[in-house]
């Protein structure tokens, strides 16, 4: 470690500690000073239960345990020698399980209940790359909030989210767990969704334990292929992969960090210790517990670091895997290895003393069922205002990307052709990771037209899957049959306007989704060519778990709306949105490629040394394709239209003040993202051609105008150097404020760091 690197550890260190309150009731030394009473009385076996999570049957992305492997862990459990239990989830179950850990282990140490409560819990909230097109941070902690008060309801201590994965790659089916492409955008969302899961209490019965993952770089994978290669740049890692991370760490207090599966520049995120022991838990000064990724520990094997499980129990320990998620290694290695000498008894009394500080801070050992109450669960569970709060954050992830010759809002009395079989898909829009959200239990749009009174026809057009595939399953896609085309058609020539939904099926995006073809699977182009030959009045509402590539439709369909995923109540908020009833606001959170060709494509790409257009080819371009992406990050059309003026950047000391008037000249009220982004002109190491350093979410009435002020800091105007160096310089700088990434408004300004 670096001389800066071990300074900054320190004071992280006790910038940690002074934190850490934030998360639970009981004062830090109390619950140190149990930990360590209880680790003196732990036998080395006990100890390598804790570090041991084993899962019951339910959506697991590896192989299921069979019968026989349940019953032997119930008798682990019985013997203390598991520390936690990820898929056992109801009052119930819960209390079966945990009694068994409580009454009938030597010590009573209570387990922990781990889940992938991810957009929800049973109310199903937007994915989560939809709910970061609301650019709304209060209602996405609020989405969490809710999330952790239903699961702890059933019995939940933890959740494995938010995932803090930056991704560049819509081919990468998990895109629709994160926040999309920037690392600032993906920090506030992040800090959002932990605070939310966590509340200010992590002891009362309501908040649950948060996990940041997968530490790090998994969505960097090679070509968008699940559990590829990651390899980047340390200014990368450092500058755009982890600052999600240490956000949802230092400002948050996120209480575990969940590893990955992927190596990171040749060394497995799980058997890494640079970024587990020396940034984590050293500079970070993490002092939650890391849990590595569904049996990553092993898979180290295969990508060739570990020889075996006992090497890969050996450096996955460690390099700081504190537990070990389903891969059993620890259990089966860890004691001889301690006792060989080849790990130290001290590495794992680090890792026992962590997880123990987790489950003192959630007071289950005060009261190891304290989430255990079944009036609550029936009470909690898909309440009105739980649903209510599920609609309003759907209607604000929706993005108006197009609307020519203002086709959209729809008015009142005419006729609608409905078209597509999403319009009455009451299970995609509930999405991937859908912790225990019912299938088929979303309000589709064909539902919420007829509740809305809406003059309309269904025709589904054709049928999008074949058959219905489950979490692990392939999906089969129609690609023959168009029996439905000539219906849908006719259903178009007699209507005033066309609604049709189109995009991905629930399973379409998510883990092991990767996708090469960006458009519309199946027959669903062939409909929408067909349909707007039919009538040019067409509006299209993609469904989809990430940036689709939507090429043809930008230059043939008048109106098209970005509609993710979007839960419960789904149908209702695109109603909303389509009447006019919400004027949208959503703004993408990551680009949409004009072609597969163009990804990674991305806004805050670099200059190159030829940016410029000439007449002869040697300039940085495709010569077949734009550079720029059909749909820019932070771009997302309002019913009313906004002007942006008077913009003037003022330094002082290490700030610089950025001033600006946002003003309504439409004619409804409507929400802007305002987005102020920055140009650092030089600098010792290269810096993009845009950085997203701040953002406002404001409601202007018709006519009014607000002027906005931003401060821009050492901490938005620094960077990291490829040696995790924090790095301010003075120079210049260019800012742009607008509602867009590519805001052409704009002024210089010169820094001058004290
Ligand atoms: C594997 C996934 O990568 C991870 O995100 C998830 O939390 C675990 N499985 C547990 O389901």
């Amino acid at each position: 470690m670096s001389a800066v690197l071990r300074l900054l550890c320190a004071a992280t260190l006790i910038g940690s500690i002074a934190n850490a309150g934030a998360a639970m009731a009981e004062e830090p030394t109390a619950i140190e000073a149990r930990v360590e009473s209880l680790l003196g009385q732990m036998t080395l076996e006990e100890k390598i239960g804790q570090l041991t999570q084993l899962s019951n049957v339910g959506d697991t992305t590896g192989p299921l345990p069979d019968d026989e492997t349940r019953r032997r862990n119930m008798e682990l459990v019985k013997a203390g020698t598991i520390g936690s239990m990820l898929n056992v989830v109801g009052v119930e179950e819960v209390r079966i399980v945990q009694d068994y850990a409580v009454n009938n282990s030597r010590l009573g140490i209570p387990l922990i209940f781990g889940f992938d409560v991810v957009h929800g819990h049973k109310t199903s909230f937007p994915i989560p790359l939809g709910e970061a097109a609301s650019w709304d941070l209060e209602l996405i902690e609020e989405s969490a909030r809710i999330a952790a008060t239903e699961a702890a309801a059933q019995g939940l201590n933890w959740t494995f989210a938010p995932m803090a994965d930056i991704s560049r790659d819509p081919r990468w089916g998990r895109v629709m767990e994160g926040a999309g492409e920037d690392p600032y955008l993906g920090a506030e969302i992040a800090v959002a969704r932990v605070r939310g899961f966590q509340g200010n209490d992590l002891s009362r019965p309501d908040t649950i334990a948060a996990t940041v993952k997968h530490f790090a770089g998994y969505g960097f994978s090679e070509s968008g292929r699940d559990y590829n290669t990651v390899d980047f740049s340390s200014t990368t890692l450092f500058n755009v992969v982890l600052p999600p991370f240490r956000a949802a760490v230092k400002r948050a207090n996120a209480r575990t960090v969940m590893n990955a599966f992927n190596i990171v520049n040749g060394i497995p995120a799980t058997g890494n210790t640079f970024l587990q022991r020396e940034i984590l838990k050293g500079e970070w000064g993490f002092d939650g517990f890391v849990v590595s990724d569904w049996a990553s520990g092993l898979e180290m094997i295969n990508h060739g670091f570990a020889a075996d499980e006992r090497e890969a129990a050996r450096l996955a320990i460690q390099a700081g895997s504190d537990m070990d998620m389903e891969s059993f290694i620890y259990p089966d290695h860890l004691q001889d290895l301690v006792e060989s000498g080849e790990v130290p008894p001290a590495l794992i009394d680090d890792a026992v003393r962590r997880i123990l500080r987790v489950k003192y801070e959630l007071g289950l050992f005060d009261d190891p069922y304290r989430y255990l109450d079944e009036s609550r669960e029936t009470a909690v569970l898909l309440s009105p205002e739980n649903l209510a709060t599920a609609r309003k954050i759907a209607e604000r992830s929706i993005v108006l990307l197009k609307n020519d010759d203002h086709l959209l809002p729809l008015k009142n009395g005419e006729k609608v052709a409905l078209i597509g079989a999403l319009a009455a898909d009451k299970d995609s829009p509930i999405g991937n990771w859908r912790a225990m959200s019912e299938s088929d239990s979303a309000v589709s749009v064909v539902d919420a037209f007829e509740a809305a009174d809406i003059n309309f026809t269904y025709a589904e057009g054709a049928v999008l899957e074949i058959g219905n595939a489950g979490f692990p399953d392939p999906v089969v896609v129609n690609t023959e049959d168009r029996s439905g085309f000539s219906e849908a058609v006719a259903a178009a020539r007699g209507a005033d306007k066309v609604v049709i939904v189109l995009g991905e099926d629930a399973r379409q995006s998510g883990e092991g989704r990767s996708r090469t073809r960006l458009g519309f699977p199946g027959v669903q182009q062939e409909l929408l060519e067909a349909v707007t030959q039919a009538n040019p009045n067409t509006i299209l509402v993609v469904m989809s778990g990430r940036p689709l590539v939507l090429s043809w439709a930008d230059e043939n369909v008048a109106s098209i709306v970005q509609a993710w995923h979007l839960g419960s109540e789904s149908g209702h908020a695109l109603t909303n949105v389509l009447t006019g009833k919400y004027n949208p606001s959503g703004k993408l959170p990551m680009s949409f490629p004009r072609s597969v060709g163009q990804v990674p494509v991305y806004y805050n790409h670099f200059n190159t040394g030829r940016p410029d257009e000439i007449p002869d080819v040697f300039w940085s371009h495709f010569t077949d394709e734009k550079n720029t992406p059909l749909y820019p990050f932070g771009h997302g059309l309002s019913y009313t239209s906004f002007a942006y003026s008077d913009l003037a950047a003022v330094s002082e000391g290490d700030t610089c003040s950025v001033e600006v008037t946002v003003a309504n000249t439409g004619k409804v009220a409507g929400e802007e993202v305002v987005q102020l982004y920055i140009r650092d002109r030089a600098a010792s190491v290269v810096r993009p051609v845009r950085e997203l350093k701040g953002f406002r979410k404001i409601l202007l009435q018709p006519g009014e105008r607000k002027a906005l002020r931003f401060r821009l800091g050492p901490d938005e105007l620094g960077f990291y150097n490829g040696d995790g160096e924090f790095l301010v310089e003075s120079g210049m700088f260019d800012v742009f404020v607008g509602g867009v990434s590519t805001a052409e408004l704009s002024t210089p300004f010169s820094y001058e760091p004290r």
